[in-house]
């Protein structure tokens, strides 16, 4: 039969037989299966045929349960024709890292988390999800729910930066987002990834538990509150215990603890790895032991498919933990409606990819995530008496670069650069854009830098566009300079020496330290990595048809240094202060950051009223209330992101500096006051202590209610009675 046919037949099989719908269903399938096709079940392959453990035919033979990184429809329709063929005719379940967008891009995470928009983030999974399950996926590696307070690691650019309220609300959006649209999710990579020593990526991780619990582990639990349906666990130690055996994580928390009850998955290779690090004797040995502490699919080492039958066999695994794994898988499966599913139809992919809606989407809310860090004399929005632009700097001219290091299925060249979006727009206008490289994509070089600063001396004014290549971010991606990369510092200062406005144009998946820049730009704008529509939102930006209205989710430090700096630091007994020697700050730097977290400007001119707090004598299940009164007292109609932070001024333990609480997103027209509410729930206050507690304490709290994480007070409340919470000590 041809590999169309078969699929037919598969599809005819379970439209007669009926989808497993029960668990006794699930049961019966399982009865039916060996000892291999079990283990296949649990083996996630990555490209068919390149790993030696496995045969091009494994899916004729039901020895791969689940696929990742094939990435055309077509590849997947092959394999899906080969599985039909199989015994069982089991539907291979399709994966891929779906992390902003599969065809279509939207921004980065880490962008999308600066719109502090967490429906954003449920709208664009939900786009993607559609994009997605149309080409035949099922299936993402996706939240990534690792909270990062160090910028030298490369992936904190696929998650919402260094907070733990933004983490956990836009881990659960993106979940949510995700099943509207179709697919299942997978949350990443539990737990506390994000603290890899040294922001070295694949590091060991050290944090007390209760710095675990304060701080990293919202965003996971958050996402699995919100129905996730796997899990990945990451790749590293945590304290000395590989999380693919760590039963703290796996069996305590997840199962334990939060009850989780979907399917746990190793990270690609971990299971293999575990040899490497030193605690599994062998590839046979780190088998047994993932498995027994509770990781189901093992991620492309092959090694569960490879040796889990002949475990069972010596009674070194149990069938009953096998049958309990596999179950969950089929069941996955089932939910997802994978069985009887229709083959992959090619046509209907294509109209379901880049829908006008997808793409309206994709560009207003790059726009929402830009975040305007500068704006000397009001340059931006570009005036309309502008004849000419510089636009500057090989960034400028590369569609892949706007697209980000995770791009998916995503095609360059259905994307602009950001000088072609400019020119499109700028040039009807009037304005005529030039270009020059200035350097290369590296700026290793520095001889095209008379050129870029003669074009910028015959122009209106420069923008010059700055930041990372994409292929140094993400995974892989640490690095030791938060700098702008290069020679292209440099480069800002010959072409400032022009006299001409300098626009800079920030391409970053962390937070760049900009200190020997800022002097010589008029304007600052980072505006990450933002996706398929980027060059069409930055030239929105530019000419004042959007506002840029994103706000850090992560702290700029002055210098790479200061990192880890974060605005919730735990209060020290002698604070950063330049003038005092002995104080928490390093020698000829000045203390704190260049950009607090929380910071942006917009085009408006917002004037806060004097705060109000309502109920300042709460009790632990209570809510204190801010009111607040905000003028535009601009030209422009703008989108203000109030914010309101909390410290607990005396407690058992050194508490946060501050640590965000409650947001809230406003517009205003120019010359509009509106009043707002923002409120916080006092059972959030808390925090967890070494004896396994979550405790609000009573007494004072500081309140904190304005537009960054700078806010000045609002005022005190006194909470009246404690709350306490405990987990079972054998839990832990
Ligand atoms: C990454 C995961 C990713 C997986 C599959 C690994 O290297 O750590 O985040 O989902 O590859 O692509």
């Amino acid at each position: 039969m041809t590999g169309k046919r078969t699929a037919l037949a598969a599809l005819a099989l379970w439209a007669c037989v009926g989808a497993p719908a029960s668990a006794q269903d699930v049961k019966s399938l399982l009865e039916r299966m060996t000892l291999e096709e079990k283990a296949g079940q649990l083996s996630m392959a990555a490209r068919l045929g390149t790993n030696p453990l496995r045969d091009r035919d494994a899916p004729r033979k039901d020895m791969i349960g689940s696929v990742l990184n094939v990435i055309t429809p077509q590849e997947r329709a092959t394999v899906t024709d080969a599985v039909a063929g199989s015994r069982l005719k089991i539907p291979t379940l399709f994966a891929y890292d779906i992390i902003h967008g599969h065809k279509t891009l939207f921004p980065v995470p880490l962008a999308e988390a600066a719109s502090f928009d967490p429906d954003m983030a449920a709208r664009s999974s939900e786009f993607a999800a559609r994009e997605a399950r149309a080409h035949g996926l099922a299936l993402t590696f996706a939240p990534f729910a690792d909270l990062s307070r160090d910028a030298r690691w490369g992936r904190i650019i696929e998650g919402s930066g260094e907070d733990p309220l933004l983490n956990a609300l836009f881990a659960k959006a993106r979940v949510e987002g995700f099943r509207r649209g179709g697919i299942a999710s997978t949350v990443k990579h539990f737990a506390g990834y994000g603290a890899v020593e040294g922001g070295r990526d694949y590091g060991p991780v050290d944090l007390p538990v209760t710095e675990l619990r304060n701080r990293y582990l919202s965003g996971y639990k958050a996402a699995i509150e919100a129905g996730a349906d796997t899990v990945m666990m990451s790749f590293v130690a945590l304290n000395g215990v590989p999380s693919a055996v760590n039963r703290f994580l796996i069996h305590d928390l997840l199962r334990g603890e939060w009850g989780f009850k979907g399917a746990i998955m190793s990270d690609l290779e971990a299971v293999h790895e575990l040899v490497e690090m030193g605690v599994a004797t062998d590839d046979r040995d780190a088998v047994v032991q993932a498995f027994n502490a509770g990781v189901d699919i093992d991620m492309e080492s092959g090694l569960y498919q490879r040796y889990l039958p002949e475990l069972v066999r010596e009674g070194r695994v149990s069938e009953a933990d096998l049958n309990a794994a596999v179950a969950r898988v089929l069941t996955l499966k089932a939910r997802l409606g994978l069985f009887g599913e229709a083959p992959i139809d090619f046509e209907a992919a294509k109209r379901a990819s880049a829908t006008p809606d997808m793409l309206a989407f994709a560009r207003a809310s790059a726009a929402q995530t830009m975040v305007l860090l500068k704006n000397e004399r009001d340059i931006l929005p570009l005036k309309s008496g502008l004849r000419s632009l510089a636009v500057i700097g090989s960034l400028g001219n590369s569609p892949a670069t706007v697209l980000g290091p995770q791009f998916a299925a995503s095609d360059e060249k259905d994307t602009l650069s950001l000088l072609v979006g400019l020119r499109e727009r700028a040039e009807p206008a009037g304005i005529t854009v030039r270009y020059a490289e200035g350097c290369d994509i590296e700026c290793d070089t520095t001889t095209g830098f008379a050129e870029a600063t003669r074009l910028a001396s015959e122009s209106d004014a420069a923008i010059i566009v700055v930041g990372e290549p994409r292929h140094s971010t993400s995974e892989a991606g640490s690095r030791t300079r938060l700098e702008l990369p290069g020679h292209q510092e440099d480069l800002v200062k010959a072409v400032a020496a022009s006299g001409k406005p300098v626009i800079l144009v920030v391409f970053a998946g962390r937070a760049p330290a900009l200190s020997n820049v800022l002097p010589a730009s008029t304007a600052i704008l980072n505006i990450w990595y933002p996706g398929s529509e980027g060059a069409h939102a930055l030239a929105d930006v530019l000419l004042g048809e959007a506002e840029p209205s994103g706000r850090l989710p992560i702290t700029l430090p002055r210098s790479t240094g200061q990192v880890p700096l974060t605005y919730n630091q735990y209060a020290v007994g002698r604070p950063g202060d330049e003038a005092q020697f002995f104080s928490n700050r390093y020698y000829r730097e000045p203390p704190g950051p260049l950009f607090p977290f929380g910071f942006g400007l917009g085009y408006g001119k917002v004037r806060y009223g004097t705060v109000a707090l309502e109920n300042t004598t709460p009790g632990p299940q209570d809510k204190v209330t801010a009111h607040v009164a905000l003028t535009n007292e601009g030209a422009h109609q703008t989108l203000e992101t109030v914010q309101l932070y909390v410290r607990q001024k005396v407690a058992k333990r050194t508490r946060p500096l501050r640590e965000l609480k409650a947001f809230t997103r406003i517009t205003l027209k120019p010359g509009e006051t509106r009043t707002l509410d923002l409120s916080a729930a006092i059972a959030d206050f808390g925090y967890w202590q070494e004896d396994g507690r979550y405790v609000v304490e009573p007494g004072a709290y500081q309140i904190f209610v304005g537009r960054d994480s700078t806010a000045p007070l609002a005022g005190e409340i006194n909470v009246r009675e404690g709350l306490e919470r405990s987990v079972d000590m054998a839990q832990r």
